[in-house]
C-alpha cells in the first residue's frame, strides 16, 4: 500500500490562537486551503490526460484519484457533517474515492483504480470545483462557536492532502519508469542540492530525552504522547548515503552476498532481481535512473534514493555502522547536528511503526487510518524532494513496508561508540 494518510490529532482549535480574531482565522483558512488545492493541480498540470489515468501497480495511485479521493476526504468529513446545505456533487463518487475508511462505507478495490476512466478528468475538476466553493463558504460563513472544529477539519484535510501530493509524484514517477521511452515529468524540475562539508559522525545526546511532538501546532497522532526515550552512546552520519557509496556496494557484490541480507529481504533480492536501487539502470556503461526530469545520469555526490528497508538495512551492515533508531534520528535533529535532516530522501530507521507508550487512536472513522496500521510496517524520518513545503516536522513518522522503494527514500547511518 502506498503510504497511509495518517490520523490527526489536532492541538488547538486555530481560531483560538491569541491575539487572532475569527474573522482573521477565516480569512487564514480561505488562504491556506486555496493554496494547498492549487499545489494538488500545479503537481497535476504537468501530466496529460491519459496519464492521469494510469495505476502502474497496486501500491500506486492514478493522478485522478489522488485528485478525487483528497476532494472527497473533504466532502466526506467536513461538509456531509457540518454544512446541512451541502449537496454530495456525484452519490457514486464516494464508493470510487473512499481509501481504505471502513466507518466511511463500502470502496472500490485498490488495486483496480486505474480501471475508472470514468468519471473523467474534467468530472474530476468539477468534482473539485464544487467541493472548493462548499468549503469556502464554510469557511466564511461559520458560526464562530462552531468554527474551531470547522478549522480542525479543514487544517486536517490539508495536511492529508498535502501526503497526496507526495504520492502523487512518487506514484507518477513509477508509472514513468515503466514506459520504454523514459518519459519526463518536468523537464525543468531539478533535484536538490545535499549539504557540503565534512563528512563522518557526531555524538548524539546520550540519556533520557523527550521524543515526540510538543507544542500547540498541528501534527498526526502517532506522533504523541510526547514521552521519554534512552539514547544510547551512539553516532550518526552528518549527511545521507550517496549514489557513490551505493555503486562501491553493488561492485562489491553486495546485492550477491547473502550474508548481509535479511532473509525476507534476501527473498526479494532473488525474486525481484534486485541489482540496483529502483529506477536504476545501465545506459552506455553508465548508471542512470529515472527522475522527475526522466532518466539522467547518476551524480555519484547525490543522495541515493528508491531503496528500500532491505536494501538500506543490508547496506548498513556492510558498511559496518547500523540504522538510526528513531528516537536517536529526532534528538539528532532537534539538536541540528545532521545535515540534509528534511527535503531529500526519507530515511529509514531500524524501527518498527509502534504505538509510543500510552498511545490511542482518535475516536471516529479519523481515527480509523493511523492505529490500524501500526503492524509491519518500518519508519522513515526527515522528509523527501517531493514533500510539500511546511508539510515537514521533526517529529513526523513516515512509514512504509519493508519492501517498498518507490518512495524517495534514503539512508543514513549510526554507529554505537
Ligand atoms: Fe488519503
Amino acid at each position: 500500500m502506498a503510504r497511509s494518510a495518517m490520523s490527526p490529532a489536532p492541538r488547538r482549535g486555530p481560531a483560538s490562537e491569541a491575539g487572532r480574531s475569527v474573522d482573521q482565522a477565516r480569512a487564514d483558512w480561505v488562504r491556506d486551503f486555496r493554496r494547498v488545492r492549487a499545489e494538488t493541480e500545479a503537481r497535476s498540470a504537468h501530466l496529460s490526460v491519459e496519464d492521469q489515468i494510469v495505476q502502474s501497480m497496486a501500491d500506486a495511485s492514478p493522478t485522478k484519484w489522488h485528485r478525487a479521493h483528497v476532494t472527497w476526504f473533504f466532502e466526506q468529513f467536513l461538509l456531509v457533517p457540518h454544512d446541512p446545505s451541502y449537496r454530495v456533487f456525484d452519490q457514486r463518487f464516494p464508493f470510487l474515492f473512499n481509501s481504505y475508511y471502513v466507518a466511511a462505507g463500502p470502496r472500490h478495490a485498490r488495486p483496480q483504480r486505474g480501471l475508472i476512466t470514468r468519471p473523467n478528468s474534467e468530472d474530476v475538476s468539477a468534482y473539485r470545483a464544487h467541493v472548493d466553493a462548499a468549503v469556502v463558504r464554510l469557511i466564511e460563513q461559520v458560526p464562530a462557536e462552531m468554527a474551531d472544529r470547522i478549522f480542525e477539519i479543514v487544517e486536517i484535510g490539508l495536511h492529508h492532502e498535502q501526503q497526496h501530493q507526495e504520492l502523487l509524484l512518487t506514484d507518477i514517477l513509477h508509472a514513468f519508469a515503466q514506459n520504454p521511452t523514459d518519459p519526463v515529468y518536468d523537464a525543468n524540475w531539478r533535484p536538490p542540492h545535499a549539504a557540503q562539508g565534512p563528512r563522518g559522525y557526531v555524538e548524539v545526546p546520550p540519556g533520557i530525552q523527550a521524543v515526540g511532538h510538543s507544542g500547540e501546532k498541528f501534527c498526526f497522532d502517532n506522533e504523541t504522547p510526547l514521552h521519554d526515550e534512552l539514547i544510547p552512546h551512539v553516532r550518526i552520519a552528518r549527511h545521507l548515503v550517496t549514489n557513490a557509496e551505493w555503486v562501491e556496494f553493488i561492485r562489491a557484490e553486495g546485492y550477491a552476498t547473502a550474508s548481509l541480507w535479511l532473509s525476507d529481504g534476501w527473498s526479494m533480492v532473488q525474486a525481484e532481481n534486485w541489482q540496483a536501487p529502483g529506477y536504476w539502470r545501465q545506459k552506455e556503461g553508465t548508471w542512470h535512473a529515472m527522475t522527475l526530469a526522466g532518466l539522467k545520469p547518476i551524480d555519484p555526490n547525490a543522495p541515493v534514493q528508491h531503496v528500500s528497508y532491505y536494501e538500506a538495512e543490508a547496506f548498513a551492515r556492510f558498511a559496518g555502522k547500523h540504522l538510526p533508531s528513531e528516537a536517536e534520528w529526532e534528538v539528532a535533529a532537534r539538536t541540528n547536528i545532521i545535515a540534509d535532516a528534511f527535503g531529500i530522501a526519507w530515511q529509514w530507521t531500524r524501527c518498527a511503526y509502534l504505538p509510543y507508550p500510552g498511545y490511542r487512536p482518535a475516536e471516529g472513522a479519523l481515527g480509523e487510518y493511523n492505529g490500524k496500521f501500526m503492524i509491519s510496517q518500518m519508519v522513515l524520518r526527515g522528509s523527501s524532494l517531493a514533500t510539500p513545503e511546511g508539510h515537514e516536522r521533526v517529529s513526523y513518522r513516515n512509514f512504509f513496508y519493508p519492501p517498498a522503494r518507490w518512495q524517495f527514500s534514503g539512508v543514513r547511518l549510526a554507529e554505537f561508540v
